[in-house]
């Protein structure tokens, strides 16, 4: 197994990113070989400013530390510092049809009504994404459930070149998605996804919020006045109640029957306190960490360029194979 998964460096990663992606990727490292990056190229099919991308790129590279992330353990590194990402992408856009790319139902919601003034970056995005899987011959993709459709448009970008070129260049990823965790929600709207693109900072817990603001947040969540169900079934057309449900079994390390066991009958103004402080406690210790490393940006720049220079040695045989398949002299 060969575990590979990324996050866009901009915006602060939040709870939904944690619980759905990061908390598993610190789990996976100890069992098998794991290669974590910033997706800092990925970052730039929106216009960034430069300047803050530089500095996001080093905080989210702390937080995934702060989070758990052993960069002696996990090749963490960006993007931007291994070019064949830059070069497979243009190899997989040679393979991947428009016809596929025009289903991406990210790509329409981020282009919005606007679509005719998107980057082509943008759309190209998924070849991107399936470039930075196929490189390293991973087998395993942990994500959240948004990512489900890129993960398929990669196994069949990858199949696709396996047979048109007859050879074998490309494993056929396998997305890992998480039971519980993998779709959180807005703490306001239980139909959106929690999202670092939410123009309100109540519909998300940051991972760098302090401890009132997280209490604060719980607190205002939207929520149903009836009491907690016995089952989960008995919280389905409650998206609200069942995502602050899930938030909370996630973070226990619990399943969600099992927090519904204790809670059952009891009511939100019960059930919130006793979230926030779970929150609190687990989040504390990586806020703390994160201040920590951040202080020290030299110190994450040589973790980053350390890992870069392993994802180049593991991603160059794909890459040659691959321009040698095409019948492309080096
Ligand atoms: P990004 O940066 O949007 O999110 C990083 C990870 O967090 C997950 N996630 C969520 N999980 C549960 N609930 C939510 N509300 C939630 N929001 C985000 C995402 O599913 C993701 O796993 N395109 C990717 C980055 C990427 C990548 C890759 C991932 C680029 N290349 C190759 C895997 C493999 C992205 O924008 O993730």
């Amino acid at each position: 197994m060969r575990i590979l998964s990324g996050i866009q460096p901009t915006g602060e990663p939040h709870l939904g990113n944690y619980l759905g992606a990061i908390k598993r990727w610190t789990e996976l490292q100890h069992e098998q070989e794991c290669l974590i990056f910033l997706a800092d190229l990925h970052a730039i099919t929106v216009y960034n400013d430069p300047a803050t991308l530089a500095r996001t790129i080093r905080e989210a590279a702390a937080t995934l530390i702060a989070c758990g992330i052993d960069p002696g353990k996990t090749v963490l590194f960006n993007q931007a510092r291994v070019p064949a990402h830059a070069e497979m992408a243009w190899l997989l856009n040679c393979t991947a049809r428009m016809g596929w790319l025009n289903r991406m139902t990210q790509f329409k919601e981020k282009s919005g009504k606007n679509r005719e003034n998107a980057s082509v970056g943008l759309y190209a995005y998924p070849v991107l994404q399936a470039a930075d899987i196929l490189l390293y011959q991973a087998t395993h993709v942990p994500v959240g459930e948004d990512q489900k459709q890129h993960l398929e448009l990669t196994r069949d970008i990858a199949t696709k070149f396996n047979t048109d070129y007859g050879v074998e260049v490309f494993t056929v990823p396998e997305p890992l998605i998480g039971k519980a965790g993998a779709r959180i929600m807005s703490l306001r709207d239980g139909s959106a996804k929690m999202s670092k693109s939410d123009p309100s900072d109540m519909s998300r817990i940051n991972l760098t919020d302090d401890s009132d603001t997280i209490a604060q947040k719980f607190k205002k969540a939207k929520t149903d006045p009836e009491p907690l169900p016995e089952t989960m079934e008995g919280l389905e057309g409650r998206a609200e109640a069942k995502n602050l449900v899930t938030i909370f079994a996630v973070l226990a390390d619990r399943a969600p029957e099992d927090v519904l066991g204790e809670f059952a009958g009891q009511g939100f103004g019960a059930f919130k306190p006793c979230l926030a402080d779970l929150a609190v406690e687990t989040l504390r210790p990586i806020r703390d960490r994160f201040e920590t490393l951040r202080a020290d940006p030299a110190e994450i720049d040589r973790i980053l360029v350390k890992g870069a220079e392993k994802a180049r040695l593991l991603s160059a045989p794909t890459l040659e194979a691959a321009y040698k398949a095409v019948g492309l002299p080096r």
